[in-house]
């Protein structure tokens, strides 16, 4: 019989991608996959490690896991970015892992597992592969049957001083633009409506070749390769992570240009205080961040903008606060992603002084809540009585009598519907503004 393997997943899109890649790997080699950690032979958790809180989920799991376990003791892997920067230290600070495979080694999965099963005490992979990444996954391997998350970048090159991401995802690579759009075409064939190209900054896209760009216009390699899947006709196509600084105007032109791309930006500002801003080396001020949304405002399109921001940052002081505060209430975002402050080792902020006390940063967490909050409502009402186009993804949670989906301007939309509208897109008059998503009817199923 063929061996079993459980795969968990944390962190972010990328981390979803490698596990869908992983998992097609682990097929090809003849694994069977598993959808309980209970009694399968191999559990794998694919890790991040951006906070300190999500790299210590990985040792809490692995006890839970150890201990509902109905079977024998499991072959225990790590994978992803904590595996990448943690390494050898793995197996001492958790006997029970026996696997651990770096950001880079995804492809390899199957055999270190394999050496693991046959008894290899500590298997470790942390290399680059020669030869360059395998990125494919098939229609077929993918988590949801409508929308899919297709990588055009890895790794990054700014080194914001708070982040771990250059280390455990190394440099930039771009994936070829040919097999991005071969990709998106397999997807559309296999009746994928919406795709999210997904990389840590998407605008600094660059590959090696010109191959699938050909003809093809724009201000920089990313806006061409928009335009060039906008030329597939996928229904609907998203893109995230975008960086400010490399966030060129051409990206609004080629929006207005095509339908299809869809009315969403999400630029991370990270703080409103240019001392603050220099001091996490993110290569611009709040002025020129202002600029930028003053260009989104600008275009024909009414695009929706969310970000991330972190509160709490080493020598963050009242005052630099308040410019954040007075930042997000110009913007008037979308939504908001608010993080405290995570020290990372070896990050060059890692060797500054964190002064700002954890009563502070939680204070000020809330603080940044409550102002979002009371925008975003503004925000959502103004979606009452509008009708928007919404792909059908699921059953909502709170409700099982209604369905839910996302809008083009990437908002959460619940509305009652049968099983029949899964996977279409529809028309939804919007009723009801909630705090993060929006309630209202299908006036019109294809
Ligand atoms: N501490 C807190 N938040 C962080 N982020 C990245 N690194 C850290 C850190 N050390 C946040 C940033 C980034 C998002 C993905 O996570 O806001 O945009
Ligand atoms: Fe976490 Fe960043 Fe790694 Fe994604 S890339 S898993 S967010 S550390």
């Amino acid at each position: 019989m063929n061996a079993s393997v459980y795969l968990e997943t944390f962190g972010c899109q990328m981390n979803v991608a490698d596990s869908e890649r992983a998992n097609v790997r682990l097929q090809a080699a003849g694994y069977e996959l598993s959808s309980s950690a209970e009694a399968a032979d191999v559990i794998i958790f694919n890790t991040c490690s951006v906070r300190e809180r999500a790299a210590h989920k990985v040792f809490t799991r692995i006890g839970e896991v150890r201990r509902q376990r109905i079977g024998r003791e499991p072959i225990v892997g790590v994978m992803g970015c904590v595996a990448q920067l943690e390494g050898g230290s793995i197996f001492d600070a958790s006997p029970s892992v026996s696997v651990v495979a770096g950001t880079r080694a995804t492809d390899r999965l199957p055999e270190l597992i394999s050496r693991a099963l046959k008894g290899e005490g500590r298997v470790i992979d942390l290399e680059e592969r020669a030869g360059g990444e395998v990125w494919d996954v098939p229609a077929t391997a993918r988590t949801s049957k409508y929308v899919a998350f297709v990588p055009i970048i890895e790794g990054c090159n700014k080194f914001c001083t708070y982040c771990i991401v250059p280390y455990s995802r190394g440099r930039e690579k771009s994936r070829e633009a040919s097999d991005i759009i071969a990709e998106i075409n397999e997807l559309r064939r296999h009746g994928y409506r919406e795709i999210h190209l997904i990389g840590q900054n998407v605008n600094s896209y660059r590959p090696k070749t010109d191959s699938g760009l050909e003809g093809i216009k724009g201000a920089t390699p990313f806006c061409r390769l928009l335009r060039a899947v906008a030329a597939t006709g996928m229904e609907r196509l998203k893109f995230t992570t975008s960086f400010p600084r490399d966030f060129h105007p051409d990206i609004l032109a080629a929006i207005d240009e095509h339908e299809n791309l869809c009315e969403w930006i999400h630029l991370p500002v990270q703080s409103g205080s240019d001392r603050v801003l220099r001091a996490m080396r993110r290569g611009h001020t709040a002025s020129d961040y202002l600029k930028r949304i003053d260009a989104i405002r600008r275009a024909r399109r009414n695009i929706s903008v969310t970000s991330d921001i972190i509160v709490g940052f080493p020598g963050e002081t009242a005052a630099d606060f308040r410019e954040t505060l007075k930042l997000v209430e110009e913007v008037g975002y979308d939504g908001l992603y608010i993080f405290k402050y995570s020290e990372r080792p070896d990050t060059p902020a890692a060797s500054l002084l964190d002064d700002v006390t954890r009563e502070e940063k939680s204070a000020r967490f809330m603080e940044l809540e409550t102002t979002q909050r009371n925008f975003q409502k503004k925000i959502y009402e103004r979606y009452v009585g509008r009708e928007l186009r919404v792909l059908v993804e699921g059953a909502s949670s709170k409700s099982p009598s209604d369905k839910t989906g996302h809008s083009t301007c990437h908002k959460v939309v619940n509305f009652p519907g049968d099983g029949s509208m899964l996977g279409q897109v529809v028309n939804v008059r919007i009723t009801v503004a909630k705090q993060n998503s929006l309630y209202g009817e299908v006036i019109s199923a294809p």
